[in-house]
């Protein structure tokens, strides 16, 4: 074809393209040999090489310690790699200056298994004040938040302040917080920790459509029916490194 022969298996073998192009989106998160090390004898990451499409969902899986919330800490460059190189959104967080991130933290929202939502502060205002960091005029910022508030269901609790709503009303609040502001990448730090399986799955679909909108999006969790259930690609760490890179459909 290209005088190189043909190559690969005969149907789907990646002949001219890499995987990235074959699925149509573009890497927004890229790894080389990352390793992340917290001080002698505690290396958290070990040599992470790996790529994530735009729109992806990516689960990471593994035990306590594997290295994933390490791992998203790198990529909103809340941590730096002690080796290797990350691009997130093309930058190069491995060594971005501190005046940048800001910038790049706009990009991205992130979710934790303790929603650390402003207790002080209605479940709209939560939302509102993500958008309001960054300078939204307030009618913006009003509709904004009430159709983020209505897409997770809560739009009629939106004065009530966190500490009326349950776990997983607070988890939806720190969900629609994280994508008021159409993030790029969501991370997703155990988001259904604390919860139930119907709860779980509520917060899951809500991620996962997040995804199917275009975000990309990586969620950390121990919970291995949730990853059957959903079938998407799965990273999975021990140790600080990647035993097994588990793609969609396969699990
Ligand atoms: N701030 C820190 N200082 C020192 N060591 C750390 C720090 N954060 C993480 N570690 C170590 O790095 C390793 C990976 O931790 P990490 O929190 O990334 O794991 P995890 O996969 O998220 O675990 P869990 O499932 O318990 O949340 C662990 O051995 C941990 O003790
Ligand atoms: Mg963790």
């Amino acid at each position: 074809m290209n005088g190189r022969g043909p190559v690969g298996p005969p149907r789907s073998g990646p002949v001219r393209s890499p995987a990235t192009r074959r699925a149509g989106g573009d890497p927004l998160i890229r790894l080389f040999h990352v390793s992340k090390s917290y001080g002698p004898g505690s290396v958290a990451l070990r040599d992470l090489s790996v790529e994530v499409r735009k729109g992806e969902l990516v689960f990471l899986s593994g035990p306590s310690g594997a290295g994933k919330t390490t791992l998203m800490k790198l990529l909103f460059a809340a941590e730096r790699p002690t080796e290797g190189q990350i691009l997130v959104l093309g930058r190069n967080v491995a060594r971005l200056g501190e005046r940048r991130i800001p910038a790049l933290r706009r990009r991205i929202g992130v979710v934790f298994q303790d929603f650390k939502l402003i207790q002080t502060r209605s479940i709209e205002e939560n939302v509102a004040l993500a958008l309001q960091v960054l300078g939204r005029p307030p009618r913006e910022v009003r509709s904004k938040a009430f159709a983020m508030l209505r897409r997770v269901g809560l739009q009629h609790r939106r004065h009530e302040l966190p500490a009326a709503l349950s776990g997983g009303e607070q988890q939806r609040v720190a969900l629609a917080r994280a994508l008021v502001n159409e993030p790029a990448i969501l991370l997703a730090d155990e988001p259904t920790g604390n919860l139930d399986a119907e709860l779980t799955i509520e917060i899951m679909d809500l991620v996962a459509a997040a995804a199917a909108r275009g975000t990309t999006v990586l969620v950390a969790t121990h919970d291995q029916a949730l990853i059957r259930r959903y079938a998407r690609r799965t990273l999975r760490l021990a140790g600080g490194r990647l035993l097994e890179d588990i793609p969609g459909g396969s699990i």
